[in-house]
């Protein structure tokens, strides 16, 4: 790549996507199952592991705590030789996943460095509730303004109530309490596929946990675990955004090696819409003709089983292309509405009302332009939009776009998008070299 330049992605709109994805294994579970290998001196084996860049970060980084992590895709960790507990900053601040590494690190040393989380910019992404639940569990932990320091001579259970089901604070507190004293019982948890997936990775390395994918979780600490093979969950994050990108452009796509139970109410609203689903044992089809019109349909987001706030961009993305007015609400980030500049730049009509709503006023007609991506979701729906615009779009900052979905410009190919990885010079906007 020249100096100067930046991952892209170009795009022209227009083609119907039509064939077959085989949908990758969940980032949001492959990280914290990452973390997990924390807990053991025996290999942790994970298939089904996405080929995206934060997964290779979590890799890089459980490497400097001392220990090895082999292969992609099937990546094999031992962490037997892990002596440090600081977190390097540099790669820490690259995602918000790191905050796991809080939890691991007291599960398995009794103290943790880890620097503040970065990740997407897309609310305050606070963190309070996981550190009052380590707390309780006997932590003592001090913030400055670049890391949180945690020690605990011992760890024990306790009864942790989250305000509201924190995904990544659930998580935390599993990974802390499988190896504590006693009982941890858990209010309110997060009850995401991801988070379940965790639960079984614990449980295959000899953790005892009840309740797994309801909103009281209960955890018996055990005094070792051990090593474990495991498959990482399939990604209904990945295969929503295929599907919501098909019910735009029209088309007939089938999301094999997918799990459609995790996406009841995506494919709801997608049928409301005016497209077809249909559902199989590990794979759906999503289809629309193009001259069916999508309707309107308002959406607010949950946690899960609600409608998943990292699909709420894409779904905006598709009413743009709807006959009327839709209310979009989004509840679980404070300021997750970034992409609206860069899709009204491609001439959607969009007003944000406050913090939590937008309104979309469909079908626009979008033209192809160049615009930035500003986090991993967002870049998602601006590919929805690039695929339904008059003539070629340039995605800035495509990275954001690689952290969370593996090989997105090749999946989308394979189906007849007219989609390429290029390189744009920063200074001038011009277009470099093509790479693949
Ligand atoms: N919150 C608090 N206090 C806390 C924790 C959270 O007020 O102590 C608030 C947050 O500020 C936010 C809401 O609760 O408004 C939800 O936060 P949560 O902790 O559930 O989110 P997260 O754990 O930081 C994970 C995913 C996100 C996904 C959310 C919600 C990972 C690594 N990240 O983040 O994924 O949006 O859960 O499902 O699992 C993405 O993949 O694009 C992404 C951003």
């Amino acid at each position: 790549m020249p100096a100067k330049s930046q991952p892209a992605l170009r795009i022209t709109g227009g083609a119907q996507l039509t064939g077959s994805i085989c949908i990758s294994g969940s980032k949001n579970a492959a990280l914290p199952e990452m973390a997990a290998a924390l807990l053991t001196e025996e290999t942790i084996t994970l298939s089904n592991v996405p080929k995206v860049s934060d997964a290779a970060v979590m890799g890089e980084i459980l490497t400097r705590l001392g220990g090895s992590s082999e292969g992609s895709g099937t990546v094999a960790l031992n962490m037997a030789g892990a002596q440090n507990s600081e977190v390097p900053d540099d790669l820490g601040r690259r995602m918000r996943a790191t905050i796991l590494l809080l939890g691991a690190l007291l599960g398995r040393f009794h103290k943790a460095h880890v620097p503040r989380p970065g990740g997407d910019d897309i609310g305050a992404r606070r963190i309070e509730q996981h550190l009052r639940g380590l707390a309780q569990m006997g932590a003592r932990i001090t913030e400055t303004e670049t890391e949180i320091i945690a020690h605990a001579e011992r760890l024990h259970g306790d009864r942790i109530v989250f305000d509201l089901p924190t995904v990544t604070g659930t998580e935390n507190i599993l990974l802390a309490a499988v190896l504590a004293e006693g009982r941890t019982e858990i209010f309110n948890a997060a009850r995401e596929p991801h988070v379940q997936d965790l639960c079984r990775l614990l449980v295959k390395m000899g953790a005892r946990i009840d309740g797994i994918g309801t909103e009281r979780v209960v955890v018996d600490g055990v005094t070792r675990l051990g090593g474990a093979e495991h498959t990482v969950i399939a990604d209904y994050l990945e295969a929503g955004t295929y599907a919501l990108a098909v019910a735009a452009t029209g088309g007939e796509l089938r999301l094999d090696c997918s799990r459609p139970e995790d996406l009841n109410l995506v494919l709801l609203k997608l049928e409301q819409a005016g497209a077809h689903v249909e559902v199989g044992d590990g794979w759906f089809s999503v289809g629309r003709r193009p001259d069916t019109r999508l309707r309107p349909n308002d959406m607010s987001t949950w946690t899960f089983p609600g409608f998943p706030t990292d699909l709420q961009a894409q779904y905006m993305a598709l009413m743009t292309q709807a006959d009327g007015e839709t209310v979009i609400s989004e509840y679980v980030h404070e300021n997750r509405f970034q992409h609206v500049t860069q899709l009204a730049k491609m001439g959607a009509g969009i007003t944000v009302e406050g913090r939590i709503h937008a309104v979309v006023h469909g079908p626009a007609r979008l033209r192809g332009t160049q615009v930035a991506i500003p986090d991993i979701r967002s870049g998602a729906a601006l590919v929805i939009a690039a695929l339904c615009a008059e003539g070629t779009s340039v995605l800035r900052n495509s990275w954001h776009v690689e952290r969370g979905y593996e090989d997105m410009a090749g999946k989308l190919k394979s189906v007849g998008a007219r989609i390429e990885s290029v390189t744009v010079d920063q200074a001038s906007g011009a277009f470099g070299h093509t790479y693949e």
